[in-house]
């Protein structure tokens, strides 16, 4: 993966009128897959750190709904960070890429799309296996 593909964002259609604001988000359309999984975190208290793992297949969506929150992603070669801070910008988050999101504010709603139930053996939670994965995947894939 080059530098650039890191960070992904998607750019939702703003449906507005002198009412206010609307996004729409559909499976396969703005965004890329079915959706079968929606968590939001809130609540975080102040210096609070979460992500710190990969998925081995899920693909996420994470969409700040309000307030801020800033999030590092790491292939096992680059990192790259992106903070998050409007409801019309999706951060797409790949399998195979760690994750760790900081400096939420108080008032921080994350929601996450995501296409699979929740899986703990999906998890990656440990950074030197997320590194073993990576090597592994690259030594098989030069085969
Ligand atoms: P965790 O994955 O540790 O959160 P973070 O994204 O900060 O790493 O999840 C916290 C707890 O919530 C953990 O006990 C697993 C549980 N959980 C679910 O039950 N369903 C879910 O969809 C998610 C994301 C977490």
């Amino acid at each position: 993966m080059d530098n650039m593909s890191l960070i992904n964002i998607i750019n939702f259609p703003v449906l507005g009128d002198g009412r206010g604001t609307l996004v729409a988000l559909e499976a396969n359309r703005q965004i890329p897959f079915e959706i079968k999984r929606v968590y939001y975190i809130y609540g975080t208290a102040q210096g609070v750190a979460r992500g710190f793992h990969a998925h081995k297949a899920l693909k996420q969506v994470a969409i700040c709904l309000k307030g801020s929150c800033r999030f590092v992603m790491d292939d096992g070669k680059d990192k790259q960070e992106v903070i998050l801070a409007k409801p019309d910008k999706g951060l797409l988050i790949d399998a195979m890429q760690w994750h760790e999101m900081y400096d939420f504010s108080n008032d921080c709603v994350l929601m996450v799309l995501a296409d699979q139930v929740y899986d703990e053996s999906d998890y990656i939670r440990e950074y030197s296996k997320f590194i073993e994965a990576v090597n592994n995947h690259v030594h098989s894939s030069a085969k």
